[in-house]
């Protein structure tokens, strides 16, 4: 499978002059490509070459880059005046309005301009490729070529096949991704391509947990972070990306599979984008950004009294990691290293467990332990800051104080949440595994380029699989099927790769 990349003294096009075409103009001149831009608009293609120049002087100062390489490939951009002009390209990149139609007719007219050669790229990040192919004669020669914003500086580019797409043709633009300094990954023409199809979950599941009052925004923003390790919690992400653009691509996933429950956009988002509460863009969101608006902080339990009696059970990460922190804060406690329960810790009258997707009360019903506290998964127990907790119904008063202490006592700020099933980051991180597995699947992609693409393409702290493997499969699996059971919800369904690993070892990598 593995292709020259384009020449890079072949002439490469840009269509459509805005933030994204700009970047992937940059891009190839610096790799050396002479560019030429073009844009509908008049003068949209000068301003951003002037753009593009004013980034490449940034980078020179910074030195990012050398002065003569910053002028050398400001030297090779030039404006192009209509399609006509670009029958010398190797590869036009098109990165116009994102609308079916004018795609088409674009990649129509250019058909009859560029050499038999010349291979055809859009940068559409919702479009099907094999739809925008459809009306060309040779529908072999195009291909997705998915960058992030902003190009110059997110490693990650989709480069997308469609059912028409040559594999010689997505290969070459593989490699050329490559010599451009970027990190590809293959994917299938499918709804959101790889990322903002597995990115769904990051939104979908916290926006639920908001709808059943869980916890306030902040609050679970700061779990997400502290607990979870992403570099920003989904609210506050959901509010720089505009309310907009992210209603929007959760809608056309959700159409595009047919309605499927797994993609329901959620009537909270809906409401803010019909009160124009658009994000930072707007002022507002779920945060207020305007001038002397009050920042919201997150909820945290105040200092509580440890019991005198704390043991930790068994040897899990976990265990070990709590036992780690409370020895380094002078804490005593009991080690029961060789119990093989489910337990984490008892303390006082508290029983703690990790949560697996049913809530406190159910488990607690179910085990006869009425002291029930569960904790939230963190990315690594060692270095977390904050964790989430939630308590049975039937719990003794003192239970909730006893498992607050012991966490505090191990140097974790504690956010109390109400008792809904999985918390927050096992039901997000479950959840974002399951549709990464799918992926995989269904041939959309590789397991190792799932995992590439979350962590390049959206900073995710460790690719989706990868991270249902330090979970455990079997737990992934069993916190799904309760998440199902307790919602009685299509949508926690259990992707077949996930089954399939709990049979064959726990791997879900080839
Ligand atoms: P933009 O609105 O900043 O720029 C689009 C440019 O295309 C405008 O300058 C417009 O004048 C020009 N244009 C529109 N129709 C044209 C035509 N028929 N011929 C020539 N020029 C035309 O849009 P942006 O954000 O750069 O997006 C471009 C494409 O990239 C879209 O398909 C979008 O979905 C995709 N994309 C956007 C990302 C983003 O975060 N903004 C990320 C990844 C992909």
């Amino acid at each position: 499978m593995s292709a020259a990349p384009l020449p890079n003294d072949s002439t490469v096009a840009v269509i459509g002059a805005g933030a994204m075409g700009s970047g992937i103009a940059q891009i190839a001149a610096v790799a050396g490509h002479p560019v030429k831009l073009v844009d509908a608009r008049d003068g949209a293609a000068v301003s951003a070459i002037e753009g593009i120049r004013t980034q490449l002087n940034k980078l020179a100062d910074k030195g990012k880059l050398s002065p003569d390489a910053a002028q050398a490939a400001a030297a090779r951009l030039s404006v192009a005046s209509s399609v006509s002009d670009l029958a010398d390209a190797a590869l036009v990149v098109e990165a116009i309005v994102e609308d079916l139609a004018a795609k088409q007719a674009l990649f129509v007219s250019l058909e009859g301009v560029v050499g038999s050669d010349a291979i055809l790229a859009t940068n559409t990040s919702s479009i099907s490729i094999t739809a925008i192919g459809a009306v060309l004669k040779r529908p072999e020669r195009l291909a997705g070529l998915h960058f992030f914003n902003p190009a110059p500086l997110m490693p990650l580019v989709e480069i997308v096949s469609g059912i028409g797409t040559d594999v010689s043709v997505a290969d070459t633009l593989f490699a050329t991704a490559n010599a451009w300094g970027k990190t590809p990954v293959h994917a299938r023409s499918t709804p959101g391509f790889i990322v903002n199809r597995v990115a769904r979950p990051y939104y979908a599941e916290v926006l639920r947990l908001l709808q059943e009052g869980a916890a306030d925004v902040a609050t679970i923003d700061a779990v997400m972070r502290e607990a979870g390790g992403f570099k920003m919690g989904p609210f506050e992400l959901m509010d720089m990306i505009g309310h907009d653009v992210n209603f929007a691509v959760t809608r056309s996933v959700w159409n595009a599979f047919f309605n499927d429950k797994r993609f329901t956009p959620s009537l909270i988002q809906q409401e803010l984008l019909e009160g124009g509460f658009l994000g930072r863009k707007s002022g507002r969101g779920f945060y207020d950004y305007r001038e002397g608006a009050v920042k919201l902080s997150a909820a945290t339990e105040a200092p509580r009294t440890l019991p005198s009696t704390i043991t930790l059970h068994g040897k899990t990460e976990i265990a070990t990691a709590l036992a780690e922190r409370l020895s380094n804060a002078a804490t005593p406690f009991t080690s029961n290293a060789s119990a093989s329960d489910e337990r984490l810790a008892t303390v006082g009258d508290a029983v703690v467990f990790v949560t697996d997707g049913r809530s406190a009360t159910q488990r607690a019903a179910e085990s006869g332990i009425a002291n029930t506290v569960l904790i939230d998964l963190a990315l690594d127990y060692s270095s977390a800051t904050r964790i989430a907790i939630s308590c049975a119904k039937q719990c003794s008063a003192s239970t909730l104080n006893d498992a607050i202490a012991l966490l505090q006592a191990a140097g974790l700020q504690v956010s109390l949440f109400k008792d809904i099933p999985g918390l927050a980051v096992m039901r997000t991180v479950t959840m974002l595994a399951n549709e990464a597995a799918d992926a995989v699947n269904q041939g959309v992609c590789s397991a190792a380029d799932v995992d590439a693409a979350m962590r390049l393409g959206v900073n995710y702290p460790r690719g989706p699989l990868a991270w249902a493997e330090q979970i455990g499969v079997h737990t992934v699996r069993d916190v799904l099927r309760n998440l199902g059971i307790s919602t009685g919800e299509d949508r926690y369904r259990i992707s077949p790769l996930i089954q399939q690993a709990c049979y064959a070892g726990g791997s879900l990598h080839e």
